[in-house]
């Protein structure tokens, strides 16, 4: 997958992009990653991207031409990218978009500075995402973020390919909770059953962990989580409480 920003400040890109998986992935041909400095395509002396509202108020936007001219330049070339941009009003980006996008076959993510982006910029948008309910200072977090959850998804990436099949969210519910040694620690006990060597009793108690820190931590996801109806009032006990 190739992945690019288009952001004011591309070091910032560095060492989240270089180490551990999202390196790793780089270096077995998976990622293909580029930080574009949108200065590149400005035109003055001071490399301005940005400027005061029409209309007043606090601070500057970033304006549209250097924004247009990049992604005229970077998109001219390779297959087309979805093009996604970021703001507290998108689309909330979970685990559904990543795995939407992790089937692209390349991503252009433009990251706002500033008090935000000239309005009609965002007509080159394909998806406007938003991390959550607060305010950021830029959409270079976003982007990393967005890219670290999208590239774990792609195969290969993980080097065990069951890792992100288990994990929260991929089967509708919370991840079951994990235990490692030692077996007793500070007088807290690993549940016997994971420690029985019985696959199918571990499966089955996972599975209803799951449910139960679901329902008990995450309610709202019970609904539209794929569960038998046994399953469901199982849940519906931890609801309830
Ligand atoms: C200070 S914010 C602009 C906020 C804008 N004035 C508003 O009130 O919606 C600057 C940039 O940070 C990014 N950003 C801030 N909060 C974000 C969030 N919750 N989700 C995604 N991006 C965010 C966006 O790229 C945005 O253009």
């Amino acid at each position: 997958m190739i992945v690019e920003t288009l952001s004011v400040f591309p070091d910032m890109f560095e060492s989240p992009m270089s180490l551990s998986i999202m390196g790793r992935a780089r270096k077995k041909g998976i990622l293909d990653f580029c930080a574009y400095d949108l200065r590149n395509w400005t035109h003055d002396r001071h490399r301005t991207t940005d400027d005061e509202p029409y209309g007043g108020g606090q601070g500057l936007l970033m304006t549209c031409p250097p924004i247009f001219e990049a992604i005229d330049d970077i998109t001219s070339e390779g297959p087309k990218p979805t093009i996604i941009f970021f703001a507290p009003a998108g689309e909330v980006f979970d685990e559904a978009v990543a795995t939407e996008l992790s089937t692209c076959e390349r991503l252009l993510m433009v990251c706002g500075r500033y008090e935000g982006i000239d309005e009609r910029a965002f007509t080159l948008a394909d998806r406007v995402l938003s991390l959550g309910d607060y305010v950021l200072t830029g959409g270079e977090l976003p982007a990393m973020i967005v890219t670290d959850a999208v590239v774990r998804l792609l195969p290969g990436v993980l080097g065990d390919e069951g890792s992100a099949v288990e994990e929260s969210f991929s089967e509708g519910l919370l991840e079951f909770p994990q235990y490692t040694r030692p077996a007793t620690y500070r007088g807290m006990e690993v549940p016997p059953v994971l420690l029985s060597g019985d696959h199918g009793a571990v499966a089955a108690w996972r599975r209803r962990a799951a449910i139960e820190k679901t329902a008990k931590l995450r309610p709202d996801l019970i609904e539209s989580a794929p569960l038998t109806d046994e399953e469901r009032a199982f849940a519906r006990t931890f609801m309830e409480e």
